[in-house]
C-alpha cells in the first residue's frame, strides 16, 4: 500500500511528526511525504523537521502565503500533478488548514480516498476559514479519525457514523513520546525565569490580530493579567500578529510584556511545563498545555475542545481588556486535574491499524 500524507502549517508538521514515526515503526506502507509550503519561515517550518526528526518532505509545492482563495488555488492544483503521478492508495490529510482542504479537494476529484485525522471538529463561527475547511473536508474523507466522543457525536448529527474512529489525540502521542526532552531549566535560565513565573502567550487567528481596536484590547488585557497575577508575560509573536502591530503602530502597548519570535515544539513544550498558565488562540496550544498539567485563558468565540471548559480546566475569554482581568482571577483557583480526555496516547498506532485492515 501507498499513503500520500499532506502537511502545511505549524500544527501538521507536529501531528505529522509522531505519525511518521508509527507509520516507520510498524514498516506499515510506502510514506510518500509532501509540504504545501503554507508555513515557510525556520522558525514556522524547518525547526519542526528538524528537532521532531521529521523525514524530507518528498515534494515541497512552495505555496507561500496570500488569500486563502490563491493559497488553496495553488496548493490544489500542485496537489493535482503530484497525486497523479504518484497514484496513492490514501491521502492523510490532519486539521483544518488551507492545505489540508485543498489536499482534500484534489484527491476526492481523483477517486483517492481522503483519510481525515483531527475530523468532527466543530466550533462557531461557521464562518471562520478554519471551521469551513473542517466541514467541508469531513463532507466528503473516507475515514474520519477523532479524537474523543464529543467529535464522533459531531459527525453522527451530520450523518456519518461509518469509518468512524475515536482514537483519541495524536498530539498526545506526541507529548507522552517528547517528554523526556522537555527542558525546563535550560529554558528557564535562557529567558532569565523562575518556575511559576510567568503566563506563556501565542496570538495569530485573524478575528483577533487583523483590525486595530481588537489587538488593543488584548495587548492592554494582557498587561491585566500580569497586574493581576503578578506574573511575567511571555509572548511568542507570529508573524502575522507582529505585522498588525507594525502597521496600526501599537509598538507602546507592549511595553511590560517580552516579546519573542516563534519557537520549536521542544522549548515551547519545556517553558509551558514551567510556565503559570497560557493564554492563547491556537487550538493546539490550548491542548498541549492541558497535557502539561497547565490551564489556559483561550482568546476565542467558541473552540472546538469544549470537554476542556466543560471541566473548567480552560476558559473562553473575549478580546476586552476587563475580561482578560476577570477570568485571570479564575486562573489562580484550585482546580483537579481531568484525566485522559484525549486518549490514552496511542492514537497513531491505532490509526495505522484501521487503515492497514
Ligand atoms: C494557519 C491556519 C491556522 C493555524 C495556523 C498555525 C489556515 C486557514 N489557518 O494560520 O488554522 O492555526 O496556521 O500557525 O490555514 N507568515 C509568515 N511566515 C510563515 C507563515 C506565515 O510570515 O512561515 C505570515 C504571512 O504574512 C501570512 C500570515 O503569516 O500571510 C498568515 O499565514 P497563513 O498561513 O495564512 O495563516 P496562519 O495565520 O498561520
Amino acid at each position: 500500500m501507498k499513503t500520500l500524507s499532506l502537511v502545511g502549517a505549524r500544527p501538521q508538521f507536529v501531528k505529522e511528526a509522531i505519525f511518521n514515526l508509527a507509520v516507520r515503526e510498524a514498516n506499515a506502507w510506502q510514506h510518500v511525504l509532501v509540504h504545501s509550503g503554507q508555513h515557510y519561515d525556520i522558525n514556522m517550518s524547518d525547526v519542526f523537521f528538524q528537532e521532531l526528526e521529521i523525514p524530507k518532505p518528498d515534494y515541497f509545492m512552495g505555496i507561500g502565503s496570500g488569500t486563502h482563495g490563491a493559497m488553496t488555488a495553488a496548493a490544489l492544483t500542485a496537489m493535482e500533478d503530484i497525486l497523479i503521478q504518484e497514484k496513492p492508495d490514501q491521502l492523510i490529510v490532519y486539521g483544518d488548514t488551507n492545505t489540508t482542504l485543498a489536499g482534500c479537494l484534489a484527491a476526492v476529484k481523483l477517486g483517492i480516498p481522503v483519510a481525515h485525522i483531527e475530523a468532527g471538529l466543530r466550533q462557531t463561527p461557521t464562518t471562520m476559514p478554519e471551521e469551513i475547511n473542517r466541514r467541508m473536508v469531513d463532507s466528503v474523507a473516507s475515514s474520519y479519525f477523532c479524537t474523543s466522543a464529543l467529535a464522533v457525536e459531531n459527525l453522527r448529527k451530520e450523518g456519518k457514523v461509518e469509518h468512524v474512529y475515536d482514537v483519541g489525540d495524536v498530539m498526545y502521542d506526541l507529548y507522552l513520546r517528547m517528554e523526556n526532552k522537555f527542558q525546563s531549566s535550560e529554558y528557564l535560565e535562557k529567558y532569565n525565569l523562575c518556575s511559576g513565573d510567568f503566563v506563556v502567550v501565542t496570538m495569530h487567528r485573524d478575528f483577533n490580530v487583523d483590525t486595530p481596536e481588537t489587538l488593543t484590547e488584548i495587548l492592554k488585557g494582557l498587561v491585566a493579567v500580569r497586574e493581576t497575577l503578578g506574573k511575567e508575560i511571555l509572548f511568542f509573536m507570529h508573524p502575522r500578529t507582529k505585522a498588525c502591530i507594525n502597521r496600526f503602530e501599537l509598538m507602546p502597548l507592549l511595553a511590560g510584556i517580552t516579546v519573542h519570535d516563534p519557537i520549536g515544539y521542544i522549548e515551547l513544550m519545556s517553558l509551558v511545563q514551567a510556565s503559570f498558565a497560557v493564554v492563547t488562540d491556537s487550538g493546539g496550544l490550548q491542548k498541549e498545555a492541558y497535557f502539561a498539567g497547565k490551564r489556559s485563558l483561550v482568546v476565542m468565540p467558541d473552540t472546538c475542545w469544549k470537554e476542556l471548559l466543560d471541566c473548567n480546566w480552560n476558559f473562553l475569554i473575549a478580546p476586552d481588556a476587563t475580561d482578560f482581568l476577570e477570568k485571570a482571577q479564575l486562573l489562580a483557583e484550585k482546580q483537579e486535574y481531568p484525566k485522559s480526555i484525549y486518549g490514552k496516547g496511542d492514537a497513531c498506532k491505532s490509526i495505522v491499524a484501521y487503515l492497514q485492515k
